[in-house]
């Protein structure tokens, strides 16, 4: 049997919704546990901190598509709504931020549809992260669905502002006082200062192990 390349207009209830998001997720969490193994090996050095994926749970897949205008129905889910399915690496340094992006949007299976670089392009609240859309094979038995996954790439410094900055508006539902808004965006400054030192300490760090390796090697 063929197996028929589908896409997601192929999805048509919310079990199948689930399923295909769910299978998407642990194609894309696999593939970045993998890479970190690697990396670990070669490099003696773990990029990755951690990870965390979720599936976007029905009532705020509703909420989004009324906010942007569209009938709640799973053609519109899937078509509209980008990160029905989420991952977020964080890592310990900004670079390890670009070569991760690159080592994923290197793969010959995933497609990059977005990105968003938040980092060269912080948002007006001081949000710094930088975003995929991408799109992932997923098998079923008799076709192929090409699966978009949002992929949200930070430091453990960023997240930090992020959850704090995110209970805070969602505390005030949007409406912060502006003194808040403004300590926040201090706040974010001190964090993109800080994620700088902290790579540029490293860099110091590496460079010392890698001449003290050198001198070990025999002749
Ligand atoms: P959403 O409708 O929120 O999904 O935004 P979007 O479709 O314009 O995409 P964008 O890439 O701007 O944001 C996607 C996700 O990034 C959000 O769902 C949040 O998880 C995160 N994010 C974006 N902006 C902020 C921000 O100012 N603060 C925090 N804490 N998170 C943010
Ligand atoms: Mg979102």
């Amino acid at each position: 049997m063929e197996l028929r390349v589908g896409n997601d207009a192929d999805i048509h209830t919310w079990e199948e919704v689930t399923l295909i998001y769910h299978s998407a997720l642990k194609q894309i969490n696999t593939k970045i546990e993998i890479l970190n193994d690697e990396f670990q090996q070669v490099h003696r050095y773990n990029p990755i901190e951690h990870i965390k994926a979720r599936i976007k749970t029905s009532e705020s897949i509703v909420k989004k598509l009324k906010r942007h205008g569209y009938e709640s129905t799973i053609e519109n889910m899937v078509k509209y709504i980008n990160d029905i399915a989420g991952i977020r690496v964080i890592c310990s340094f900004t670079a390890d931020i670009y070569q991760i992006a690159d080592m994923i949007s290197n793969q010959s299976d995933i497609r990059v549809i977005a990105v968003k670089d938040y980092i060269m392009n912080p948002k007006a609240s001081g949000y710094r992260s930088y975003h995929m859309v991408v799109t992932v094979p997923v098998y079923l038995s008799d076709r192929i669905i090409d699966t978009k996954v949002e992929i949200q790439i930070r430091t453990v410094a960023m997240d930090f502002w992020a959850s704090l900055e995110h209970k805070i508006q969602y505390k005030f539902e949007g409406n912060a006082p502006a003194h808040i808004n403004s300590e926040l965006l201090e706040c974010a400054h001190m964090v993109s200062e800080l994620d700088t030192r902290m790579l540029s300490l490293n860099d110091e760090i590496q460079a010392i192990a890698a001449q003290e390796t050198d001198q070990k090697e025999p002749y």
